[in-house]
């Protein structure tokens, strides 16, 4: 039809444009249905139709990228928030739209769509930068809401009816200004301030055609490199300043809903394993400090992980199905579990900044399944409720009511109240020796859970040497995760 359409106006530019014109004023501009037919993703597509990651293509890249999964259109990016942004973005956007579409070659189109979506500075011609910080910010929300006309009658966007901070939590995301972002943080107000804009380094988060769409290191170099003289901006080899989620899994801090300890190679400057930030480490790597089984450990670290993180995957996008009307207390569970898979899928060392808290923040997911599944309203009685548990709390709490092992068993521990199972088993030690509290222990549980008879342990205790040691599989940190009792290091290693 456009291609009728463009002969008929090559012919007689004049007659189709008065046409198009009167078209324009008597069906479209005066009727509101109209500029909301004409404002659905579905209508661009009759110009942007390709089904390819390319200009002309925007409206399948479109579909493919995170926000159309949450229903922003393309006019609450492509037109400011409020009434005049939309009038702007339909009457005024929409006339320069149609008349190149008529009037210009394919050619000069594809060159100036390629610059909108290729040059940052372009890119803001087309996309509205407050429409970006309206949804992604509390402070701009509410200014912008103050200052402008929103809307008067009848739903115009989804933007329309934006209101934070309750729409952001709803998808549990941060308000970039005052928060970090999780992952890589370049503390999105200073960069606002310093005119920086959403495009420079986010360029492409409209049609890169992909959910989870990250800055690029190279775009922050560059630019840093750059502005070394003018401004302060961190070195690049000054890997923490800008990896806050790495540093921060080592620290065994990062999550917002688990805490964990420092992993023991906390200490360690990022470049002790990374040469520099374009080779990945290798298992060679750690043999460059320990020796060669330590290779082995880096491998079978990184392939458990995998497995747990295909788990955890599925756990979560088992509940991704399910959002749509979940009540509000219910999500917000949700968003905590789908928060924490981004830090384990966005890490990147499959495991070794920290392995012991990313287990922990597996069992985190599992946990937070359970209660997604067993969530209830709250009750209104809030007080009874609390005053119930209360009650409860002490008898958890509490040892077990009577003792586990009897007298008699008891009394065979005398003069081995306290074992020091280093001295016994450990030729090289490399970590402070651990002095086993067995009294404790058997007031705890049972002789029979370490003992297959009293005086010999379930297992063969051969030379213990390594991570991947007896005592660890078989005994001590075995029982330890399956009762939940502390699995750190320095649980058993005491300085
Ligand atoms: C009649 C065909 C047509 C329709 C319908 C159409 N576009 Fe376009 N659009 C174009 C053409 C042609 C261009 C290239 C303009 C140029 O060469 O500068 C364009 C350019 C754009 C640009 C680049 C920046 C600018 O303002 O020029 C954006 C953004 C855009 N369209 C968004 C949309 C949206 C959103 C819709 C639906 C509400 C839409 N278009 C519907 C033909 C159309
Ligand atoms: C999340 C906000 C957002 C949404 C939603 C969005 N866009 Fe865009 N669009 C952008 C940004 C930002 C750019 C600049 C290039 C980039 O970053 O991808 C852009 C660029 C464009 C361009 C310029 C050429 C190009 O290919 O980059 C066109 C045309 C366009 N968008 C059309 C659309 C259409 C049509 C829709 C809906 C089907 C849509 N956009 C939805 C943000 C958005
Ligand atoms: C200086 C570069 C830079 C600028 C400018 C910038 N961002 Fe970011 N943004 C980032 C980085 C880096 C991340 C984290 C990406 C990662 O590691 O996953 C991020 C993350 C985000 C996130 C995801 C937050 C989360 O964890 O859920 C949003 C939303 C976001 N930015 C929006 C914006 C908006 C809106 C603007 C414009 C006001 C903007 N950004 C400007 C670099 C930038
Ligand atoms: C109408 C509200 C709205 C507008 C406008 C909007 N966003 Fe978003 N954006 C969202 C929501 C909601 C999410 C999170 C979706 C989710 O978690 O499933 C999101 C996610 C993001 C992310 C995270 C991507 C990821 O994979 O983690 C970035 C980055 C982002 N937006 C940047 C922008 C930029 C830049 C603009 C302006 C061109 C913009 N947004 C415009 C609502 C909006
Ligand atoms: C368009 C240029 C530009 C790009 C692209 C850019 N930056 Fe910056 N960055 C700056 C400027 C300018 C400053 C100094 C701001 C100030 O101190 O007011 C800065 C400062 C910083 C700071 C120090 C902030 C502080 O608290 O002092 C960090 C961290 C940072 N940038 C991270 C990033 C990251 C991460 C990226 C890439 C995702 C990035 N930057 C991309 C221009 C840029
Ligand atoms: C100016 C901020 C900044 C600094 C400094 C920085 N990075 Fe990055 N780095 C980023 C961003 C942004 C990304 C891409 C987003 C992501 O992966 O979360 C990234 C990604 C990476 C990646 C993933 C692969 C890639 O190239 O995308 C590695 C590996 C990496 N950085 C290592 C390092 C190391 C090692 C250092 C210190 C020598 C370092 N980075 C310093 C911002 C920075
Ligand atoms: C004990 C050694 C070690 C230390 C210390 C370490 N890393 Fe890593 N890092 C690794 C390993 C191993 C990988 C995974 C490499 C692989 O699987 O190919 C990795 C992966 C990464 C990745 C992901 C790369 C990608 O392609 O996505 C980033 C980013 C990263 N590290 C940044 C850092 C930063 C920043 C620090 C300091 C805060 C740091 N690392 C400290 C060993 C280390
Ligand atoms: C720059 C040297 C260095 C590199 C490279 C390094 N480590 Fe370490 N590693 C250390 C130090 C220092 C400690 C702390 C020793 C302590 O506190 O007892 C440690 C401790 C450990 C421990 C626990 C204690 C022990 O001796 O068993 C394990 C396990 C470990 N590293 C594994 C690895 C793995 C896997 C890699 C490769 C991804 C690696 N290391 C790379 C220096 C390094
Ligand atoms: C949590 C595990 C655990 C429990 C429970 C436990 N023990 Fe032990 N027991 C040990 C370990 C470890 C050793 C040291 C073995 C070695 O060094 O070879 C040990 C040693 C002994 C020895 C030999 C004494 C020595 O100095 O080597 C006897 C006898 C013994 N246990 C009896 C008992 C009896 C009886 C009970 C129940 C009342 C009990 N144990 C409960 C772990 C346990
Ligand atoms: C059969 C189960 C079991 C085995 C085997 C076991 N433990 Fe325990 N351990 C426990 C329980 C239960 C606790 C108490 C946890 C609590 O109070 O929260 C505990 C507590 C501890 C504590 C005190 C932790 C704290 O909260 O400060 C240490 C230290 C400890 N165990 C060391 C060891 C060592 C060393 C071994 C191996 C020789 C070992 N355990 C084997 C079940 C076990
Ligand atoms: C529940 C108790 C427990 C926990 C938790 C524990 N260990 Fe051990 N570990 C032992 C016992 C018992 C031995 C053998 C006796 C000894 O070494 O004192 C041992 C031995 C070792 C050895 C070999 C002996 C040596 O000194 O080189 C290393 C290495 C080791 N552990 C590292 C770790 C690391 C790293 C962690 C944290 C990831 C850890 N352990 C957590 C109980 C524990």
């Amino acid at each position: 039809m456009w291609q009728k359409l463009k002969e008929f106006s090559r012919k007689d530019p004049l007659i189709f444009t008065l046409i198009l014109a009167v078209i324009i004023v008597v069906g479209g501009y005066g009727s509101l249905q109209m500029m909301h037919a004409t404002s659905k993703p579905e209508f661009c597509k009759t110009c942007h139709p390709k089904e390819a990651v390319e200009v002309r293509g925007e409206y399948y890249s479109f579909r493919k990228g995170i926000h159309s999964e949450v229903g922003v259109g393309c006019l609450d990016c492509h037109g400011a928030p409020g009434i005049q942004g939309y009038l702007d973005a339909h009457v005024v956007a929409g006339m320069r739209s149609l008349y190149h579409e008529i009037f210009t070659s394919e050619e000069d189109v594809i060159k100036h769509l390629t610059e909108y979506g290729t040059d940052p500075k372009a890119a803001a011609h087309g996309a509205s930068l407050d429409s970006c910080v309206f949804c992604h910010s509390d402070d701009f929300n509410r200014k912008i809401r103050r200052n402008t006309m929103i809307k008067v009658l009848g739903e115009f966007r989804p933007i329309d009816d934006v209101v934070n901070p309750e729409y952001r939590e709803k998808f549990g995301r941060p308000d970039i200004m005052k928060e970090g972002p999780i992952g890589v943080n370049p503390d999105h107000l200073k960069h606002y301030q310093a005119g920086v804009t959403c495009f420079d380094c986010h360029l492409g988060i409209g049609h890169a055609g992909v959910k989870n769409h990250k800055p690029k290191m190279e775009t922050c170099f560059k630019c840093h490199d750059e502005n070394r003289n003018v401004a302060k901006v961190p070195a690049n080899d000054n890997c923490a300043v800008c990896h806050t989620m790495q540093k921060g899994v080592q620290q065994g801090t990062y999550s917002k809903s688990v805490k964990g300890d420092a992993w023991y190679m906390a200490d360690l400057q990022c470049s002790d394993c990374h040469a520099d930030t374009a080779t990945l480490p290798t298992p060679e790597t750690c043999a460059s400090c320990h020796d060669a089984s330590y290779s082995d450990i880096m491998k079978e670290t990184q392939s458990a992980y995998v497995q747990k993180l295909a788990q955890a995957k599925s756990t979560r996008d088992k509940y991704a199905a399910q959002i749509k009307g979940m009540p509000a207390g219910k999500l917000a569970v949700y968003n905590e579990m789908k928060n924490i898979l981004r830090i384990l899928e966005n890490d990147g060392s499959k495991g070794i900044h920290n392995p012991e808290y990313f287990d922990m923040m597996f069992d985190k997911v599992t946990e937070l399944a359970t209660a997604i599944d067993t969530w209830t309203p709250p009750v209104e009685k809030v007080e009874e409720h609390a005053q119930q548990k209360k009650h409860e709390e002490p008898k958890e709490e509490a040892k077990p009511a009577g003792p586990v092992n009897t007298a008699e068993d008891m009394a065979m521990l005398e003069g081995s109240e306290t074992i020091n199972l280093a001295e016994r088993h450990v030729p090289a030690p490399t970590k402070p020796a651990v002095i086993f509290d067995h009294k404790g222990h058997a007031e705890r549980v049972a002789c029979a859970d370490c003992h297959s008879e009293p005086g010999v342990l379930k297992f063969e205790v051969k030379e213990v040497k390594g991570t991947k040691n007896v005592f660890h599989d078989e005994l001590c940190i075995k029982c330890h995760k399956e009762r939940k009792a502390k699995t750190s290091c320095n649980t058993c290693h005491k300085k």
